[in-house]
């Protein structure tokens, strides 16, 4: 599996520091709150389990599904989603946590979705930003980390569902999904 990655780019001491930050930033700012945390399948679900340990706060979390890459390592354009099972979104403070921003057109449709369930206030929290790739104007309110224009995966992220139990965020190398 490593032989199939160019580089390193976050580390797990890197990436623990900073999951660290966010989930206090993220208890100051709900303070007195129980915030609703909405993972996106399956990418997120190393994040979270991370973020919401440093979130000293009653939360919930569910979980939604947005597919729309299928096994090609470029975007489809359109998304498919849906909910785990029937919880309700109505005057919750939601968080979405994602583990990448890129086009930004996954996140575009699950704001649309969360929005029209009338939340009480809703916020994007992406472990990793690739703005250069951005389609779309949508930004993260928390964000992990700026990512280099790379295909990366680990820390939950992957190529053709593999690569998503790597500790640290590496750039595979291109001749793997080209
Ligand atoms: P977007 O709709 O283009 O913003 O893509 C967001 C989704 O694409 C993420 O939730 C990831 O599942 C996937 N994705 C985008 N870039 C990468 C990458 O570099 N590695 C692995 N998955 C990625
Ligand atoms: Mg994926």
């Amino acid at each position: 599996m490593k032989d199939d990655l160019k580089e390193i780019i976050f580390s797990e001491g890197d990436i623990e520091d900073r999951v660290k930050e966010l989930g206090a930033q993220i208890t100051m700012d709900y303070a007195g709150k129980s915030p609703l945390l909405i993972g996106v399948l399956k990418g997120c679900f190393v994040f979270l389990a991370d973020i919401s340990r440093h979130i000293d706060l009653a939360c919930e979390i569910r979980f939604l599904t947005a597919s729309s890459y299928g096994f090609s390592s470029v975007t489809s354009g359109k998304v498919k989603i849906s909910k785990d099972h029937d919880y309700e979104i109505k005057e919750r403070d939601v968080i979405i946590i994602e583990d990448i921003l890129d086009s930004g057109v996954t996140l575009t449709a699950l704001r649309d979705f969360i929005v029209e369930r009338s939340p009480a206030s809703l916020k994007i929290c992406a472990l990793l930003d690739k703005s250069a790739r951005r389609q779309v104007p949508i930004e993260a309110d928390y964000l992990g980390f700026e990512c280099p224009d790379d295909f990366v995966v680990g820390y939950g992220l992957d190529y053709a569902e593999r690569y998503r139990n790597l500790p640290f965020i590496a750039a595979l190398k291109p001749e793997i999904y080209s």
